[in-house]
């Protein structure tokens, strides 16, 4: 099996790299600097390039994958922004960056992606519930939703283009104990990662252009 994640060098992306290679997967990997590059290196992953939120960098990956034919793609890359409650306009700066790399950043790599899967490939994004906006009821973080909805419509679009070729989807990772979920969050990279694999493993073309939780369990989008 031949799997893609882009945004590797730590937290969910890190561990789907360690638990895809635990299971004899050929795995390539995206990181942006030489310590994320020496940890996949030590997983027997083979690092690539990439910064998401770079458009030279990002319109360097077809190139770097070219020839290949992956079974998995995950498109994990993301950051926070601000957080905070209620209506507190971001700075042009603090926009820029959460939309370029949460959204701008799949809108650059899954064309790209699209041209190198298998038949059949199962193709995900790693979202989060926070962008739902039928199951809101916090106003935490509106940057952050507002990035995540919009992903959530990137990968919708992506899995009618697809449709037929790949099964695509959105996934929430659940609250994970990463540098971005803290360390009070409710579960272990460990427990994330493997129920995003047995979800994905479990797919079948019915489910393109669904939203999950790491669980399996369907959620509104
Ligand atoms: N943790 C949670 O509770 C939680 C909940 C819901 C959704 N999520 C989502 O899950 C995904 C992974 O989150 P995490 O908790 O593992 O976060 P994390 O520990 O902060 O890791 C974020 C990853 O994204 C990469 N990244 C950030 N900006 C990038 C860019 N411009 N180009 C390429 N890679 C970039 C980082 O690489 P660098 O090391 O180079 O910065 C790192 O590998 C994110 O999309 C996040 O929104 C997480």
């Amino acid at each position: 099996m031949q799997v893609l994640i882009v945004g590797a060098s730590r937290g969910i992306g890190l561990e789907l790299v360690r638990q895809y290679r635990a299971d004899g997967a050929a795995v390539s990997a995206t990181v942006r600097d030489d310590a994320g590059a020496q940890r996949l290196a030590e997983l027997g992953a083979t690092a690539l390039r990439l910064d998401v939120a770079d458009a030279a960098s990002a319109s360097g990956l077809a190139w770097q994958i070219d020839g290949a034919a992956f079974d998995v793609a995950i498109v994990n890359a993301g950051v926070i922004g601000p957080r905070g409650e209620g209506l507190a306009t971001p700075t042009e700066a603090d926009f820029d960056h959460v939309m370029h790399t949460n959204v701008l950043g799949p809108m650059r790599v899954l064309p790209q992606l699209a041209e190198a899967l298998v038949p059949g490939a199962r193709l995900a994004v790693i979202s989060s519930r926070m962008g739902s906006m039928g199951l809101q009821a916090s106003a935490s973080n509106w940057l952050y939703r507002a990035s995540k909805a919009a992903v959530n419509s990137v990968l919708k679009t992506t899995s009618l283009v697809l449709d037929g070729r790949a099964t695509c989807v959105a996934f929430h990772p659940g609250w994970v104990r990463t540098d971005m979920g803290g360390a009070g969050a409710d579960i272990d990279v460990g427990t994330s990662v493997a129920g995003i694999r047995r979800t994905l493993a479990a797919l079948t073309a019915a489910d393109n252009g669904g939203f999950f939780n790491y669980d399996g369990t369907p959620l509104a989008w």
